[in-house]
């Protein structure tokens, strides 16, 4: 036997996230019934995760004067966080319609008036590709720090061929620079920029598949689009979808964020891996889309949006989990409307407002956040033969992890088996 490089011991409980289905994401009474060990210990050799189990079975003959071992002792210890849906890379902010939007305008009304998404348009083409890059590695420090061992990261607000392939390229090469592991998503087809108002959103779509797509092979596993009013209506979105489909892409869709216009169950039948918002989808349409897709289509909920936008409604996920749609919660950091990276606040609001449980948070924003993102052979739980990307948390029990409002409980990062 090789010995262990790494071994946390002693922790208070091992929040494992194993013991579901090995090939679909958790739903139902699976997202809170995954295995917790009290007491508990996490072994590794180099990057890979070889032994978890309770400290009475922890093997000491695999224990050398090399191996590392951290000491846990009240602490919970549980998977690196995956961050399933943001739009990491844009240049400037949007300070400026905060006060807007607390004055009492509308995302949409802002965005109608040339603002919002096209606001950070603007300064995204304008920023230098050196720029991005500094952004997104700052914006990846952050997240490291809250304990996210693997982020997507969508591309969007380019609108164009160039700045589109640039903000996919500053995605990957952040990957490459800092060892958070970086999932890239072409989200072209975000608005409609000013180039194609005329045109309309078909033409604009028909611009991205001819001219973009075919220069994204191996760059991004997964398409999105954002199907609403004043962005992509639901058949040019799911003409897109099906076209991508075809070109060999995994399908992601925003979608019932602000208004119930079917892209969610339209998405879902074309196989999406994940869709994305859902606050007006209703729970019947997350029971047909559970039923249709066999339980493999994600619902990713986003509980800081409708918090940061000042809307009243939130995805009903106690009625998506009761109706055995899988879910995941991510925050969808981006400049407008979420400019927050603590997914720790994401899951406290998920179960203030949402009706989550801790546990099923906590699935949420592991398992079935690596699910939502085609991930989960290698992240998302604490298993050998997963990537060794493991937290040690500054509390004692699940419970406590989404009731410390606001705090970030991360005591040490381990990425890769290294400690951060
Ligand atoms: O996921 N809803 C569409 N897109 C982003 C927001 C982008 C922005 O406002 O800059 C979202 O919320
Ligand atoms: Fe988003």
């Amino acid at each position: 036997m090789l010995p262990y490089t790494l071994v946390i011991q002693h922790a208070a409980q091992v929040l494992t996230l194993a013991g579901g289905p090995p090939d679909r994401p958790l739903a139902g009474p699976d997202l809170h019934h995954w295995t917790i060990i009290e007491r508990g210990y996490v072994a590794c050799q180099g990057d890979k995760i070889v032994a978890v189990g309770p400290m009475d079975e922890l093997n000491l003959a695999c224990i050398t004067p090399e191996t590392r071992l951290v000491d846990a002792t009240g602490c919970v210890v549980m998977p690196g966080l995956v961050e399933c849906h943001t739009h990491l890379v844009f240049g400037g902010n949007r300070a400026h319609e905060f006060e807007r939007k607390l004055r009492g305008e509308s995302y949409l009304d802002i965005l109608a008036s040339g603002g919002g998404i096209l606001s950070t348009v603007r300064a995204t083409r304008a920023a230098s590709e050196d720029e991005l890059l500094a952004n997104a590695l700052h914006h990846l420090d952050g997240f490291r720090r809250y304990g996210v061992t693997t982020l997507e990261a969508k591309s969007g607000y380019g609108l164009d061929r160039d700045t589109e392939l640039r903000l996919v390229r500053v995605a990957r090469e952040a990957g490459r620079r800092q060892p958070v592991r970086v999932v890239p998503t072409f989200l072209g087809a975000h608005v409609v920029p000013p180039e194609f108002k005329e045109a309309g959103p078909r033409a604009y779509v028909d611009f991205i598949l001819r001219e973009v797509l075919s220069d994204l092979k191996g760059e991004a596993a997964y398409v999105d689009i954002f199907c609403e009013e004043g962005a992509f209506p639901l058949e040019v979105a799911r003409y897109f979808l099906e076209q991508a489909h075809k070109m060999g892409f995994g399908l992601k869709i925003h979608a019932e964020q602000l208004h119930d216009l079917g892209g969610c169950e339209m998405a879902a039948e074309l196989g999406a891996a994940s869709v994305d918002h859902c606050d007006y989808l209703t729970p019947a349409a997350a029971a047909r889309i559970a039923q249709r897709s066999q339980g493999r289509t994600v619902a990713v909920l986003l509980p800081l949006v409708p918090l940061f936008l000042r809307q009243e409604k939130y995805a009903p996920g106690r009625a998506f989990i009761d109706n055995g749609l899988p879910v995941a919660v991510s925050t969808d950091f981006n400049p407008g409307s979420c400019p927050s990276k603590n997914l720790w606040l994401a899951l406290s609001v998920a179960c203030l407002k949402m009706g989550f449980t801790p546990q099923e948070a906590v699935a949420a924003a592991t398992l079935n956040a690596a699910w939502a993102i085609g991930h989960a052979a290698d992240c998302g739980s604490l298993e050998p033969g997963k990537r060794a990307d493991i937290l040690v948390l500054n509390v004692g029990s699940v419970a406590e992890i989404p009731y410390w409002l606001g705090e970030n409980p991360v005591r040490e990062v381990v990425l890769g088996g290294a400690m951060q």
